[in-house]
């Protein structure tokens, strides 16, 4: 038995919450443990990019301490304890919505399993006793859903992309995604039975990746589509103007576009792949470059003094 956890972003029993409850009780027939969680419930203070989290993790201080004293830590022990993490969210703008938003920049850095892992490392070494959380290693997978009010998927474009942000810190190998989009045009999702169908297919997916015996198995993508992206399987890439070259914009990774027949494939090298942020590599590239620049950051002499011309403009 594994234990499976939808965060929900939506409205109260509207779209998002019934399209995540639909999955969870399809887990939950397959003899899974579920839980629900709506954050906006929750008191969830934004991020004030003080980074104390991250100087804490990487000074040995603390495991990611946050200077809110909130409800954050319901959203941070229930995604610890789930071996499946599922998110929903309403399509705002394109985007996901703003809580979302404020959920990813309070988890993220603090939640890096590669700042962590190294974290533990040198404090094993150094006999600093104040080890991370071991459910922050733990694998998972997780699936992404949006839910968009607009008649065509083209006004929810950025959504799932912006999505993977919840998953990529924590490690989580994200197995199916899915955009009910239209939902506008009928008053409830229990009134669109091919998305309710949906709901229990993703719930197939996630049965099936977690009942899987090998690695390889579990983490494999059961997605729709196979995407142009052979990592995160979704197809947003930037393009760099009169080259060849593309750069996944969820991965971070670099690869070609070729043409042929009026056809495009997409190429990304083995050693791009594995450089990706939703692996361990692409994490620990990024903790690597904070550690080796954010923490030794190079001291502007006189600040307070260059400050004062700014201090008060436009006020
Ligand atoms: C502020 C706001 C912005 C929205 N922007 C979009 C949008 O860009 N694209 C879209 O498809 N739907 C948009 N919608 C519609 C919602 O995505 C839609 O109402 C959806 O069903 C909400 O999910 P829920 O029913 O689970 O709460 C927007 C709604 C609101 C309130």
């Amino acid at each position: 038995m594994s234990k499976v956890t939808a965060f929900s972003f939506g409205r109260k029993m509207s779209n998002t919450d019934v399209f995540l409850k639909e999955v969870l009780l399809k887990c939950q027939e397959a003899g899974h443990e579920i839980r629900f969680i709506r954050p906006d419930d929750l008191d969830i203070k934004p991020c004030t990019g003080c980074c104390a989290c991250v100087v804490g993790i990487m000074s040995g201080r603390t495991n990611g301490t946050c200077i809110h004293k909130d409800d954050f830590h319901i959203l941070e022990d229930a995604y610890y304890d789930a071996d499946c993490v599922l998110i929903g969210s309403p399509v705002y703008e394109t985007s996901p919505s703003g809580t979302f938003k404020t959920f990813c920049d309070r988890f993220g850095p603090s939640h890096d399993i590669t700042f962590l892992a190294e974290a533990k490392k040198e404090r094993l070494a150094n006999g600093n006793p104040l080890m991370p959380d071991e459910r922050a290693f733990k694998p998972r997978i997780g699936c992404l859903v949006g839910v968009g009010g607009a008649r065509t998927e083209n006004w929810t474009i950025m959504t799932i992309p912006i999505m993977y942000e919840g998953m990529m810190s924590a490690g989580v190998d994200v197995i199916d995604t899915h955009v009910y989009y239209g939902a506008m045009n009928v008053s409830h999702i229990l009134g669109v039975p091919e998305q309710m169908a949906r709901a229990d297919k993703m719930a197939e997916n996630v049965i099936a990746a977690l009942a899987a015996e090998t690695d390889e198995e579990r983490t494999k993508w059961r997605g729709e589509e196979p995407g142009a992206c052979p990592v995160c399987h979704q197809s947003m890439f930037r393009v760099y103007p009169g080259t060849d070259h593309v750069e996944c914009a969820i991965c971070g990774i670099h690869g070609v576009v070729k043409m042929q027949a009026g056809s495009a494939t997409y190429e990304f090298s083995q050693a791009e792949q594995d450089r990706s942020r939703m692996r361990w590599g692409g994490k620990l590239e990024h903790r690597n470059e904070i550690a080796n620049g954010a923490m030794t950051q190079k001291k502007v002499e006189n600040l307070r003094e260059l400050k004062e011309k700014y201090l008060h403009v436009g006020e």
